[in-house]
């Protein structure tokens, strides 16, 4: 029955109305916190391409750490700048390498906080990309043994959740292989199943100084023109045993995050990247748009698209928002 007896209207007329009927919207629970984090102490070093968003020494991290348990975000995803950098990215999975440093000192103060670790080489190879290279092609299968060997190593210094971002073929396979051989079967991945290959990475490769000295990524990452690709990639990753999958970055994706959700029905994470950020905060700064407005209405976007899980570097001023709106 169309008009006058449908007057969509009347469910609009007052916020109480509103909220009773709004269906979705975005929840404390639903946000992960990436950070950066290097060697030495008292370092807080801003991030130019990131406003707000800093690289901070493990002492510092924890510092800024206690606010984001404070606001009981759930769980946060480190980054780490390694203090040398080689062929075989040797640092990704070394005893003392800045990731497990981190973990262990995070861990050791806050333990019910939860650390999801990112498991890529490509911050930790000189040549900048996320595997081994010969014949300036990124190896498959020689670099799955080297995520596989930097899963176990996060899980033992104490890792809750593995992150693989390296788009390398079988890798969720050779993760939990390797993580139920050594005795982490209990520890779940999110895979970065759907990442393509995007310039909204921009502010972040500055951030972890982790741009390819060569060529680009397009042999390992997707193409952003492709969805099918994207099915396939999350159904691989499932039957791999991934628990999680991502899609990344957002903005320029919402649609795949409704076709994986649709289509799985499994938990969706979805990465709200530097570039979608950086973009946000210019604007903000200029005064063109409101960013408090802006940023929720992005965060639940990606919600209504289907996210279970935002990553994004807005979520400590979220946080603050949906605390302060209740
Ligand atoms: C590592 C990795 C990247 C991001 C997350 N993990 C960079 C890349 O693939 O080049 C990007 C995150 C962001 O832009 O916020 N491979």
């Amino acid at each position: 029955m169309p008009f006058p007896e449908q007057r969509p209207r009347r469910l609009r007329v007052n916020e109480n109305i509103r909220r009773m009927v709004r269906e979705n919207s975005l929840s404390l629970n639903d946000l992960v916190y990436p950070v950066f984090v290097c060697h030495d102490s008292d370092q807080a070093i801003p991030i130019d391409s990131m406003p707000g968003i800093c690289r901070y020494s493990v002492d510092r991290l924890l510092r800024e750490l206690e606010e984001i348990v404070k606001l009981k975000i759930p769980a946060i995803l480190p980054f780490g700048l390694p203090a040398k950098k080689d062929a075989a990215g040797s640092e990704a999975y070394a005893e003392d390498g800045i990731i497990q440093k981190a973990l262990r000192a995070i861990k050791k103060e806050y333990p019910e906080l939860t650390v999801i670790t990112d498991l890529c080489l490509c911050e930790y190879t000189d040549h900048g990309h996320c595997g081994i290279i010969q014949d300036n092609y990124v190896m498959n299968d020689p670099t799955l043994e080297l995520l596989a060997r930097t899963a176990v190593s996060h899980a033992a210094a104490g890792a809750d959740m593995i992150a693989p971002s390296d788009m390398m073929d079988g890798r969720v396979d050779a993760i939990r292989s390797a993580l139920d051989k050594n005795g982490y079967a209990g520890i779940p991945v999110m895979a970065y199943s759907a990442k393509y290959c995007s310039a909204f990475y921009g502010p972040f490769r500055e951030a972890a100084d982790s741009a390819p000295k060569f060529g680009d990524r397009k042999s390992y990452q997707m193409d952003p023109a492709n969805s099918e690709e994207a099915i396939r990639e999350v159904r691989h990753d499932l039957e791999e045993g991934a628990d999680i999958v991502m899609v990344k970055p957002a903005l320029a994706y919402m649609d795949v995050i409704r076709r994986v959700k649709d289509r799985f029905g499994c938990p969706v994470a979805a990465y709200n990247v530097s570039g979608e950020y950086s973009m946000v905060k210019a604007a903000a700064q200029n005064g063109w748009v409101d960013e408090k407005r802006i940023v929720m209405e992005i965060l639940t976007g990606i919600k209504r698209a289907g996210a279970d899980i935002v990553i994004t570097y807005h979520a400590r001023e979220a946080a603050k928002w949906l605390r302060d709106e209740t």
